[in-house]
Order: C-alpha cells, then structure tokens, then sequence
C-alpha cells in the first residue's frame, strides 16, 4: 500500500507545483487548516542536495531511526564545526579582545537575522534566550499585572510553562481559567471552546501553536481574531517550541503578541538557543525582569540611560556566544535545502504516511482519528506499557518518547525523515503488537 504522498523512493522529487499548501488534499485526507501563513506557488525547483546525501551530515542519523525532534533535533556536522570554530576564533583573537566582542556583537545581529528571516518578521522584534521557557518567562513576568487579573491556559501545555503561571498567580493574585482543548482533537471546536473562556478580566491566553502532547495544530490566526473580538486588551503568549521549523511562518501576518521557540528542536541547533518575538506595538508596554548590560543604553560614563529600543531589551548578559553561529548555520542549511513550504509539506506527507500505517496494526490506536497536519503522531497501544515500549524501542535504536497526559507514545517526523524509516517503524511496531514485546 502507498500511503497518501508517497512519491516513492527516499529522494525527494518535488512535484511540477506544489501550489499553496493550504489546498493540497490527499485521497481521503481533510484539507490542512487556513492557520499558516503561505508562501508563494512554488516553481519546479528541487532541493539542491539529495536528502540522503544531505543526511550524512548529522551523525545522530547514521546509527539509529531517531523520531524525538520534538525533544531535541541532531546538530549537523557543519553546525558543530561552525561553533567549535567560533570558540577557536575567540581565543585567537584573545576573548575580551576588541575582535573578539567585536565579532560577538556581529554574531548577536547575524542570530536575530537569521531568525526573523525564518519567522518572516523583522529582526528588531527577535529576542534572543536560551529556550521556548526562557520566551514565555520574559513575557509572563513583564506584563503589568494587577491582582484579580485572569490568566487563560490550556489543558495541554508543557510542565514548565504551567509551573510558571502557578507561580504568577501565586505572587500576584490571579485568577487561572483553564481551557480543555484537549478534547477537542478529533471533534468540538477549539476556537470556541478558547474563546468563550475569555472574561472581562482576561489579560493573557497561554497555548501552544501545535501541543506538544497530542499534536494538534492549534488554529492560530482564527484563536487569536476571535480572542480579541471577545476582549480587545487580551494579549497571546504562544509556545511555539512544536511550531518553528515545521510550519511555514509569518509572525508578522500572524499577529500573535507573544510567540516563544527555540533553536534546538525542529530548526536542529544547538540547545541553549531560542526566541521570543514581541509584537512591536508590546515593546514599551513589557517591562524587563531579569536585567544586565545587553539590554540596556548607558551614558559616556557607563551610566545606564533606558533600555534598548528592540529586542535586545530583553537580553541579559553574558551567553555561550559561539552556539548563536551554530543556530546560524543549522537554518542555512534548511533555507538551502528548501522554502518553508517544502520542508512542511514534506514533514506532513511523512507524518500522513506513519498515521496510515498505523491504522492498519491492531490494538494501536493513533490519539487523532483524522491524518496528521503536522510532524507529531501519537499513539496508545492496548494493555501494554508505552514506558516500556519506548525502552525497548531506545534499546533498538528507534528513538521516541513517552508523553503522561495522555499516556502515549510520541512519534516526531521531520523533513530529514526518510520514508524507509517510516515503513520500518511501522513494521517494528506491527511486530511488537503481534509479539506483545
Ligand atoms: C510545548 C513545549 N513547551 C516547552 C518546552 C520546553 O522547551 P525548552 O526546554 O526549550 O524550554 C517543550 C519541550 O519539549 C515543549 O514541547
């Protein structure tokens, strides 16, 4: 059986035209939703390098079927030479050197470049940390909370970022409503089901553009048209740590307030690098919390005057410069293997092509009864131990990971996911449920 955009083969042959992606359908697939942000017809270009070639670059891939890059994704070797080269550079030029804080200032605006190239924003609304918490920590603690305030988060949303609004409500007296989105994956309305939920009093939704958990894409544009509609002065923190390099983006047309990612998942930097775009008209209103030399101007005698006028507001100090040059080099790569559009489409078609296997192998049960729209496929099988599946599974060198809630087995396929690795899972897989492991 050929799974729905099964072309064949691990090199990829793009179609003549893949159109806009948002009317692509497969036999017996839905439409994908109108939430991304579309690029242009795409011409008869191929990717210039063969994706079995252009994989031999990430050793992580060469010994083992890796399906986690929602965990974290493999580095290129190109990425890991090019940081090792910039901290080889620093101490050829002397660190603290004028060269050297030279070339980290250069490195600091070549990262927010290469990031809002990505995001199809402007460079000056990038702030640059350390991971998608790091993001959504500057915008929760910078906001101008009052007691009594509501804070609006969804049922699917990662440990940390939870744990952090417990905390601001527990320090500023807010009021936590919680959206149960969850169920809303394979029938109800996630758009009303957010929207409703606002009150009067609602200053800030947290969710995420694709949860992390059962993989459903959010429908961003319409969540955050009919938030405001509810209450204009109700503002959007958006996790993106599953969005950014899988769905094509423009943050700018988006218009979400808040939309914090990292480097080292599907982009395949290295950890320690991530983001946060603010939405320019926030910039003023969002007060810094943790405070130092990067963000801030100083007089002639190194007196602080204010704070820097772009996103660098919201920087700190001293970070591991040299991984800023490996997160470059990690995007460049997927710029010059494809647009945005072929790396989703592509991702999509992968992740349609596991879902169909797995409706064919008995007692597993993909948690979405409808195919995939993104790069995340989750699973329960009958009376078995997903933990101990997914040891087994490590123990083979089939990397995934178990999600609590729900309790299931969570498959990432990316771009450089070759169909072979998909059919081979879905065998292995078929083989555990008949040898119940
Ligand atoms: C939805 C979501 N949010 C936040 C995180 C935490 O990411 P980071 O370690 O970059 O803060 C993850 C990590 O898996 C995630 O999936």
């Amino acid at each position: 059986m050929r799974a729905p955009g099964d072309r064949g083969g691990d090199l990829v042959r793009w179609p003549r035209r893949i159109g806009r992606i948002g009317l692509i359908q497969y036999e017996g697939t839905q439409t994908r939703p109108s939430c991304f942000q579309l690029e242009p017809v795409m011409s008869d270009l191929a990717p210039p390098i063969a994706l079995e070639t252009y994989r031999q670059q990430f050793p992580a891939l060469n010994n083992k079927l890796y399906f986690n890059y929602g965990g974290q994704g493999p580095l290129s070797k190109a990425a890991l030479d090019a940081i090792l080269e910039s901290y080889t550079l620093m101490q050829q030029h002397g660190p603290f050197s004028k060269k050297a804080l030279e070339s980290v200032t250069a490195q600091i605006g070549l990262t927010h470049l290469a990031i809002a190239q990505e995001l199809g924003v402007s460079a000056n609304t990038i702030t640059l940390t350390e991971s998608v918490t790091a993001g959504c920590n500057i915008a929760l603690w910078g906001l101008p909370w009052q007691k009594g305030d509501r804070l609006l988060i969804t049922d699917c949303e990662h440990p940390g970022i939870v744990a952090a609004v417990r905390e601001l409500s527990r320090r500023f007296g807010l009021e936590i409503d919680i959206c149960p989105v969850q169920g809303t994956l394979n029938e109800g309305d996630a758009v009303g089901a957010i929207a409703e939920r606002i009150q009067r009093d609602t200053r800030l939704v947290v969710l995420s553009h694709i949860l992390w958990n059962t993989g459903q894409v959010l429908p961003l544009a319409e969540i955050i048209a009919a938030c405001r509609r509810q209450n204009p002065d109700v503002l959007l923190l958006v996790d993106a740590a599953q969005s950014v390099g899988v769905l094509p983006l423009n943050l700018a047309e988006l218009d979400a307030d808040f939309y914090a990612f990292t480097g080292h998942k599907w982009l395949c930097g290295p950890d320690g690098v991530g983001g946060l775009y603010i939405r320019p008209a926030l910039h003023d209103r969002l007060q810094p919390t943790f405070i130092g030399w990067r963000g801030i101007c100083v007089d002639a005698s190194g007196c602080p005057t204010g704070w820097k006028q772009d996103g660098t507001k919201f920087e700190m100090a001293t970070s591991a410069f040299p991984l800023y040059r490996g997160l470059q080099v990690a995007i460049e790569a997927h710029r010059q293997w494809g647009s945005p559009a072929q790396r989703y489409q592509r991702i999509y078609s992968l992740s349609q092509r596991l879902w169909s296997h797995l409706q064919d192998i008995p007692s597993l049960r993909t948690l979405r009864t409808a195919p995939p729209e993104a790069g995340l496929v989750s699973f329960q099988v009958e009376g078995q131990s997903h933990k101990e599946w997914v040891q087994v599974l490590e123990n083979w060198q089939i990397m995934m990971r178990l999600i609590a809630d729900p309790n299931c087995i969570r498959v990432c396929l990316h771009y450089l996911t070759l169909e072979a690795e998909v059919d081979t899972l879905a065998e292995k897989l078929r083989q555990m449920v008949q040898s119940k492991v």
